[in-house]
């Protein structure tokens, strides 16, 4: 029987990783081994790839290398890591996954459909049981980076006019797979997010 697929998805400065912790924390309670990863990266090819997407000297980098350059660190990923793992029955949890395409190149970047083409070839059939989406104000989000980050990446350097439509984008992915999608209030206090997203874990295991 094939594994199951978690997937955390949010704009930046959401407060993702916080939460990432927890999720670990929690199957960790439960003596339940899980493969934990991210993207962009995950391999070492996705890493490498990584690297050049998330460089601040690459001003010029067109939307669309952008867009497959993820693609393609995420085919790796998938064929050396995810699919594999979730093949043999195991538990995956990626910190970020497609939607974050969907969301920054398709949405952000304006590039649409193409992304979802692209990335159909990368997850295959893939695609997560469950994506917690963390929600959060892009206002509020920038905000927060700029306190906290003192090296921005190329994508967290964006203007919050960016950051805006790729949250609307994340809202448009909410409404159009609520089976998969599972919103979480990101404004809310850590330990209340951490007891909704443990309910839902208890649901789904
Ligand atoms: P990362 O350092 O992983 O950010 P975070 O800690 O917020 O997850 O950097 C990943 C950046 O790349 C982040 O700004 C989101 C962006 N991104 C895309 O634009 N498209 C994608 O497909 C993925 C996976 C990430």
């Amino acid at each position: 029987m094939r594994g199951l697929f978690i997937t955390i998805e949010g704009p930046d400065g959401s407060g993702k990783s916080t939460q990432i912790e927890n999720i670990k924390k929690f199957f960790e309670n439960k003596n339940i081994d899980i493969v934990f990863t991210r993207e962009p990266g995950g391999t070492p090819i996705g890493e490498s790839i990584r690297e050049i997407i998330l460089d601040n000297r690459f001003k010029e980098m067109d939307p669309m290398t952008e867009a497959m350059l993820y693609a393609a660190s995420r085919a790796q990923h998938v064929a050396e890591i995810i699919g594999p793992a979730l093949d043999a029955g195991k538990v995956v949890v990626c910190d970020r996954f497609v939607d974050s395409s969907l969301a920054y190149q398709g949405y952000g970047r304006n590039l649409g459909e193409a992304v979802e083409i692209i990335n159909s070839y990368a997850v295959r059939e893939y695609v997560p049981d469950v994506t917690f989406l963390m929600k959060l104000d892009p206002d509020v989000g920038k905000h927060r980076i700029e306190e906290n980050r003192e090296n921005q990446d190329r994508l967290e350097h964006e203007k919050l006019a960016f950051h805006k439509k790729v949250y609307e984008g994340y809202l448009e992915l909410e409404r159009k797979f609520p089976d998969r999608i599972v919103g979480i209030d990101a404004s809310l206090g850590i330990d209340e997010i951490r007891d909704e997203i443990y309910r839902k874990l208890e649901e789904i295991i």
